[in-house]
Parts: structure tokens; sequence; C-alpha cells
């Protein structure tokens, strides 16, 4: 039984992790996040009461977890505030005891949301990504540039006006200038940092140091991925990416510890493939099959509400985000969206110029001219809902699930068939 387990998205994030996490939280005495911020959109649905998180991990509806933010992920403190009202509100208890945020955490800023916005409105521009406009890749960008304001600084009333008063300099030459958008104010910034700040200070803790502890005494832990492989900032189909390291192996630099030597790597993956944003998307269905994708998988972002790209499962970049993310174990989600349809595609490769692709090139333009191989295997017209054994599946659902497991040398763990917490089919144990 692994002290550790590992969460990530195995495509291009919205896989459905967060009830994954849910899942396996039930054995783990800690949830952690390592990256990303409240881009992400957890739908958690308890008792048939529907919950969305983007930034505290979604193990608090356990009322025995305790949930951390490390370094690796960018904070930003308003939507953070807004999050713990709701789970009070909702009856969560102890948030105080069981959420820690780490002093090392990089801060959302206004000017990063503004900068943000201001870069993917811009008319006529080129290079749009279509970001969740959250603010995530400028502040992501002032971490790497140094100019990065950190919850700590929230504590060092002088450090922290120097700092935003730089910052502001530069920020409102780029919104008013270059970009043509409204300037920011510095003096009321700084006002309402002084209120978040004192807000905050119950949640600050040296996570690493935290963690650390707990790891050498056996505590079980979750990482909780953001996103997913295929959004990663190197790995991912750049530039059309998130600003973070979406890979298991950012789970031990974003939270400053060294992962249990007994960690295992679970991938999510959709029974299908989604995107949200721009960017190449091969096995994308342009017609009433991806449109009844969206509808029957409620396909619409769970942060910005955008309708999700749709298109049948992709096993070259499932095959890619194994390898570039050490991932050998599985988690499938949505398979009941696929109940009732005839006939279901799994593409296997891709052409290019009368070229056989294999893997995800690094030139993301050829990835947008490729063509996708398919193997066309029989649907399943079971409702999925009340199965809660291996042994009560489908045989055509099987029959997808080992074609996915011969193709790409995965082993599945866990089949998830619902919204709901107990739609879950368990096929190996994680812990
Ligand atoms: P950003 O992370 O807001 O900068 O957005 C960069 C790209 O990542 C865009 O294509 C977003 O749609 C995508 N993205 C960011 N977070 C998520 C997520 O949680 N799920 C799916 N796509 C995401």
């Amino acid at each position: 039984m692994p002290q550790g387990v590992v969460i990530i998205g195995g495509q291009w994030g919205d896989e459905g992790k967060g009830k994954i996490v849910d899942y396996y939280t039930m054995k783990a005495d800690l949830v952690c996040r390592f990256q990303g911020g409240n881009n992400a959109g957890h739908t958690l649905v308890v008792d048939g009461k529907q919950t969305i998180l983007h930034l505290i991990p979604s193990g608090i509806l356990h009322p025995h977890a305790r949930c951390l933010i490390g370094s690796g992920v960018v904070v930003d403190p308003e939507i953070f505030l807004q999050e713990i009202s709701v789970l009070k509100k909702a009856g969560v208890s102890k948030l105080e005891e069981r959420i820690f945020l780490s002093d090392r955490a990089h801060l959302i800023m206004d000017y990063h949301k503004s900068l943000d916005a201001a870069r993917e409105g811009r008319k006529g521009g080129s290079g749009k990504i279509g970001t969740t406009k959250r603010g995530i890749g400028p502040a992501y960008e002032d971490r790497a540039s140094r100019r990065g304001v950190r919850v700590a600084d929230l504590y060092n009333e002088s450090a922290f006006t120097e700092k935003v008063k730089n910052n502001f300099e530069e920020k409102n030459f780029l919104l008013e200038k270059y970009y043509g958008a409204p300037a920011c104010s510095v003096e009321k910034l700084i006002e309402k940092y002084r209120e978040i700040a004192k807000q905050l200070k119950p949640y600050v803790k040296d996570v690493s140091a935290y963690l650390s502890d707990e790891i050498n005494k056996g505590s079980k832990i979750l990482f909780e991925g953001a996103q997913g492989v295929l959004l990663d900032v190197d790995y991912g189909t750049y530039p059309y990416v998130t600003s973070s390291h979406t890979l298991p192996s950012q789970a031990a630099l974003g939270l400053g510890v060294r992962i249990p030597v007994d960690t295992l790597f679970i991938g999510v993956i959709k029974a299908y493939s989604t995107r949200v944003g721009e960017g190449p998307f091969p096995t994308e269905l342009n017609d009433a099959m991806g449109e009844k994708l969206r509808e029957t998988g409620h396909e619409y972002g769970a942060t910005t509400g955008r309708p999700r790209r749709c298109g049948w499962l992709d096993l070259v970049s499932v095959k890619y985000s194994m390898r570039v993310s050490g991932m050998k174990n599985l988690a499938i989600t949505k398979a009941d969206v696929l109940s009732g349809i005839d006939e279901l595609k799994i593409c296997t490769h891709y052409m290019h110029k009368g070229q056989r692709i294999d893997t995800f090139p690094a030139d993301t333009s050829i990835l947008s001219e490729v063509t996708p191989v398919y193997e066309t295997l029989p649907g399943w017209k079971e409702d999925l809902k009340g199965i809660r054994t291996a042994n009560d599946m489908p045989k055509n659902l099987v029959n997808y699930l080992k074609f996915i497991e011969e193709k790409t040398g995965a082993r599945f763990h866990l089949v998830s068939t619902g919204a709901g917490r107990e739609a879950v089919i368990n096929i190996h144990d994680a812990f």
C-alpha cells in the first residue's frame, strides 16, 4: 500500500480529477495542491449537492482531511477567502485547523488579472491562448522574473508596499500605453491587501516543514494535480498551455518535500477527449457526435463556463502523457457518457504528409495538420449508473478498457460512471 498517491490529468485538463481525488481522500490524511491556481475548477457532487472549488483542494469536503496549498501554486487571495466563506456557509468545519497556505506561494494581484485579460482581448492581436483570464500567466512570469509578491510579503508592510509600487509603474505603463486598458490604483490595492492579510493569517504556514514532518510520521498523502499533462508549460502543446508544470514530478518541487518513496502516480483520463481554449486537438469532432458528447457530458468549463471542444479518445496523446509523466496507472471518467453510442472510435496514431506519427511532435503546428487514424469498437447500450463492480461492467466497456490497456501498457484502477461520489468502480486498490 503506497504512502502517497499523485493524481494528475492525462489530457488537456477537465478529466474529472476532482471526483477521483475525492474518492481517494477517503483514505488519505492530507490532500496537497502543488501547481496552478484558480484556473482549475473541481466539480464535486456529494449527496446530490454540487460544490465547485477552484483553489482549495477538493479533499476539504471530507471532515478528516487536512488540505495544503504549496509554494508552487499561484494564489488569488480573494478567491481563497471566498472559497473559505462558501465552505463555512456549507457547514464545513474546523477550516483553520485543516487548510494551510504556503508562505512562499506567489500572489495573483489585480494587475496580473488586468494584464491577462488585456492580452487575450487585444484587437487584431495574434497569439491568443484562450486563457481563463485569472492572471495565472502574468503571476508566474513575475515569479520567474523575480518581481513576484509572496504570501510572506503581506506581513512585512514596507517590503510589500515597495514591491507593489515598483510593479505598478511597469504594469500600468503596459496596461495603459501598450494595451490601451485602464490602469490600476496602487493606494486602493495596498489598502485592500492590508485587510486580506489579516483574514488570511490563520491559514499561513511553512507548508514544506509541516508536510515533511507528516511524511516522516507515515501519514498518507494525496497530491492533487490541476490541469493536465498536455497543458504543461514544457511538455504540453506549447504555447497553448498553462504557465506551470502539471507533471507528477512537480509535486515535490511545488511543496518543498521529498515525496514518499512508495508513491503511486495515477493519471486521470476521460473516456473521450476535450479541450478548452485555443490550440491543436487532432481528434476534435465538429459535428453532431461532438455536440452529443458536449451535451451528454455537460462539457462546459467549471471555471469560465466556456463550451469545451470534444472529440474521440486519442491514445497518441495518452501514451505521450504517460511517457513524459512516468505514469503507468490510470483512472477513467465519464464512461457513462458513451453509453448508447453504437460505434466508438479510438485514435491509435496519426498520419502527416504520408508519414505515420506515434507521438506528440515538439512543433505544435504539425499537430494541427495531422490526420487521426481510428479503430472502431462496438459501444454498449447499458446505463452504467448502478454498476459498482468490475464483474458487472458491460462486455463492450470491458473491451474498450482492455483495448486502451493493451495499446498503452497502462493499468486501470478506477472507472467513474457518473458525477456522484458513489458512482465509481474500483478495479485495483491504490491505498
Ligand atoms: P491559463 O492557465 O488561464 O493561463 O490558461 C492557459 C490554457 O490552459 C487555456 O487553454 C485554458 O483554457 C487552459 N486551462 C487552464 N486551466 C485549465 C483547467 O483547469 N482545465 C482545462 N483547461 C485549463
